[in-house]
């Protein structure tokens, strides 16, 4: 088995199957995947990973200059690990409970033994004092157990969803196991400095740890104490490749297309979300309803366009949200179309960057209303994408985008009057109060990409690996 300096753990490996095309392997569109290629291909890195499929686990590949090590989960483990324990336990826990969790024993019993497999997967392929950095929730025991496995190595672990406060964190029944497990990696990122204070805190009361600043001190079943870094690494986007898209004459003309074909209104609103309940999805449609219905919005004038891609389809949740999405959608529609013109384009489909690119090119609001969001980053996408300095972004408090993202209209989603006036003015502002508002936000967006994120980070895991040696 070759032996890699950097190893990525994540639930999903950064390649999705499509026979169409040589090798019968393609990128997946994500972000993470595109920060991480060059510093993989320069480290020789590995990525262990599940393929995506239920029992089938291909042998280690190379793709794009990186090692893909493929994890195997039975389509039990797919039921109980990550549609029982990752999406129906921590998925709702840690967003604040917006659905219920719920706590299965069978669920968590699942979620530790496929962890051991990934932490066994990313033993076995990491060099000598090499590196490790684990993804996100569905992981959050490997830290721990790789470091017992391999103590040699420097761990880095990034928490991409939020952590909530102590107060429904403590409903977790394991909740000292997933806290341990965390506190194996050396460095654990966070998206907000809110999510980072959450999870010190849950040490403190929970494990009596001691914290400093940003360090916790980790006693060691020798007796010796280290300290992990636990602070915020607010994820971003490949900026410059939305930049480009945004810029190429093919896209400008499918902007102009999708207008035209939506009747050409004054204005487009557009809602760009994974159909997920935590994305504030029909707090949205209430306002927009209302507003139609009180007149301060017609439907000859404006068109919202919401896409809700597929995700998760087999959570009872997941089922129930569509249906009740849907069901508004349509009574909305129903009630205010005319044949011309459509209240709501609504698409359960996901659709390739270029296509979302025109999208945001043609949308004069982008509406953001989650009511709990790790980071957003359709936010910072949309941003991106307009480099004619037009548009207006609404953006929900509660999405870790907001702590960067000032200049936004900021929106408590919750309170439906004001969600109501900040679409009326929107709608309606001047150009140069856009153009004002939106230069402030492309610097954030253009100095901050998931480049300078991934360097943060790895430099951060470099300096606790020089500390520790
Ligand atoms: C969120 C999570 C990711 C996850 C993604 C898609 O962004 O933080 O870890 O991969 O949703 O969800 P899925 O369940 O399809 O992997």
């Amino acid at each position: 088995m070759p032996q890699a300096e950097l190893v990525v753990v994540a639930n999903r490996l950064p390649v999705d199957r499509d026979d169409s095309v040589e090798g019968g392997w393609r990128r997946s569109p994500g972000g993470l995947v595109t920060a991480l290629e060059p510093v993989m291909r320069q480290a020789g890195g590995a990525w262990v990973g599940w393929a995506g499929q239920a029992d089938h686990a291909p042998d280690p590949f190379d793709f794009d200059g990186t090692h893909l090590v493929p994890v195997p989960l039975s389509d039990e483990e797919i039921e109980l690990y990550y549609e029982g324990f990752s999406n129906d336990t921590i998925w709702p826990l840690y967003h604040d409970v917006i659905a219920a969790p719920r706590y299965r024993r069978v669920w968590w019993d699942a979620y530790v033994k496929v962890n051991r497999r990934f932490a066994e997967a990313a033993a076995s392929v990491t060099a000598d004092g090499g590196t490790v950095w684990v993804q996100d929730y569905q992981l959050q025991l490997v830290p721990r157990m790789l470091r017992e496995l391999r103590p040699d190595l420097t761990i880095g672990y990034f928490h991409h969803i939020p952590f909530p406060a102590y107060g429904l964190y403590s409903q977790l029944p394991w909740r000292r196991q997933v806290l341990e497990g965390l506190l194996g990696a050396d460095v654990i990122g966070f998206q907000r400095v809110a999510d980072a204070g959450n999870f010190a805190r849950a040490v403190r009361r929970q494990l009596r740890y001691d914290t400093r600043a940003s360090g916790i001190v980790v006693p060691e079943a020798d007796g010796t104490t280290r300290v992990a870094l636990a602070k915020a690494f607010p994820i971003s986007i490949d900026t410059q490749s939305y930049v480009d898209l945004a810029q190429r004459a093919d896209v400008q003309a499918r902007a102009i297309e999708i207008r035209k074909s939506l009747g050409d209104p004054e204005r487009i609103l557009l809602g760009v979300d994974r159909l997920d309940y935590t994305k504030g999805i029909r707090h949205r449609l209430k306002a927009y309803g209302e507003l139609l219905e009180d007149g301060r919005l017609r439907v000859e004038d404006v068109t919202l366009v919401q896409v809700a891609s597929p995700s998760r389809e087999r959570v009872a949740a997941y089922v129930q949200l569509r249906d009740e999405i849907e069901l508004t959608v349509s009574r909305i529609n129903g009630d205010r179309d005319t044949m011309g013109h459509t209240a709501i384009r609504y698409l359960h489909q996901g659709y390739p960057r270029e296509e979302m690119v025109a999208l945001f090119l043609a949308a004069d609001v982008m509406l953001v209303t989650a009511l709990r969001d790790g980071m957003n980053l359709v936010a910072k996408e949309y941003v991106a994408a307009r480099a004619d300095n037009r548009g207006v972004l609404i953006l929900s408090e509660f999405a870790g985008a907001a702590d960067e993202l000032g200049t936004a209209l900021r929106v408590n989603p919750h309170d439906i009057d004001a969600l109501k006036d900040t679409i009326v003015r929107a709608v309606e502002m001047p150009a140069a109060e856009q153009g004002r508002r939106m230069r402030a936000l492309r610097r954030k967006v253009l100095d901050n990409d998931v480049a300078k994120w991934s360097q943060d980070f790895l430099l951060a895991l470099d300096q606790a690996r020089t500390r520790t040696s």
